[in-house]
């Protein structure tokens, strides 16, 4: 099945490492010209869980390829998997999925954080959209190609509308992705994963960040651990009143990623220390958004947002 992949960072490069592995006719779309001819003439460099370095040819280039012209038969794919960053959903990025995508292509997409699915159905209204929230780490050792397979989570997806999706081609994209290593699984209930996810980004990702710290020592300390737990309290509250339903010990949960993830940077203190826009305004940013639609105080997800912002 042919694939692109949008997006060039460690998510991108490891879904098309993996899926071109597996067979699938993989394109990799990225932000730079660069980028794009190390991808095309070297490929993938794949470090998988056990270790094991592989290159693995794709197809690639650089969006700002898709400017002008028609688009050939050549580029007209099944699935787009769409691993930008929230800060890239922008005007640009909208014109090109457009150009990349016909009214059959579905488009899955993996961001954190709220408020990219709403932008995304309002500037493609035909496109068959679903969401997905993804554990799976991975990280890029170079500034091209080179990506390490660090953690083997869940990437539930499902559609976005009830009556926009296509039962046949997410099927496929299940079948596809637990071939190439996935632990995949469909799901109706993909608000409710948002918020289960959102809830551990919007504690974790704003408090390392600002104490400049590792996800296992972020608890480490009594005064960062009552402020997660007052975070935590407040965002749980904002989300549940939104519809997020009652489910395991949530911030157990919380507790668990943090050991889990222990050696970890977040990936928000891994944009503050490399100087790039965070994504604290779909996060922390988001919570705040949605309290004051519900009318409710947000106190701390509108300070760890302003603080956040000052670090970049
Ligand atoms: O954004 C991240 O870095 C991750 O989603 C998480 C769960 C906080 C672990 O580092």
């Amino acid at each position: 099945m042919k694939i692109h992949i949008v997006g060039g960072g460690a998510i991108g490069l490891l879904h098309a490492g993996l899926l071109a592995r597996a067979g699938q006719e993989v394109t990799v779309w990225t932000r730079t010209d660069k980028q794009a001819e190390r991808l095309q003439a070297e490929g993938v460099r794949l470090e998988t869980l056990d270790g094991v370095v592989r290159d693995i040819a794709v197809d690639s280039h650089s969006l700002s390829s898709l400017q002008a012209g028609p688009i050939g038969e050549e580029h007209s794919a099944a699935w787009i998997i769409l691993t930008v960053k929230q800060s890239h959903i922008d005007e640009s990025l909208l014109h090109r999925l457009r150009r990349l995508s016909s009214g059959t292509t579905a488009i899955l997409c993996l961001q954190n954080g709220i408020g990219h699915m709403e932008k995304l159905a309002a500037a493609l209204p035909d496109a068959l959209l679903y969401a997905g929230v993804t554990s799976v780490g991975a990280r890029r050792l170079d500034d091209a190609r080179h990506v390490r397979h660090t953690g083997d989570g869940p990437l539930w997806f499902g559609a976005y509308s009830e009556d926009k999706k296509d039962d046949y081609l997410q099927n496929l994209l299940l079948k596809i992705l637990k071939t190439a290593g996935f632990r995949a699984g469909l799901s109706n209930e993909m608000k409710d994963m948002i918020y289960q996810k959102l809830l551990i980004n919007a504690v974790i990702n704003p408090l390392t960040a600002i104490y400049d710290t590792t996800n296992g020592e972020l608890p480490q300390h009594p005064t960062r651990l009552r402020l997660m737990r007052s975070l935590y309290e407040e965002t749980s509250a904002i989300l549940s009143a939104d519809g997020m339903k009652p489910g395991g010990d949530g911030w157990q949960l919380v507790m668990q990623v943090c050991a889990a993830t222990a050696a970890n940077v977040s990936s928000m203190l891994s944009d503050v220390r490399a100087g790039r826009q965070t994504e604290i305004d779909w996060i922390n940013g988001g919570v705040s958004g949605l309290a004051v639609r519900l009318g409710i105080a947000s106190p701390l997800n509108d300070a760890v947002t302003a603080l956040v912002k000052q670090l970049h």
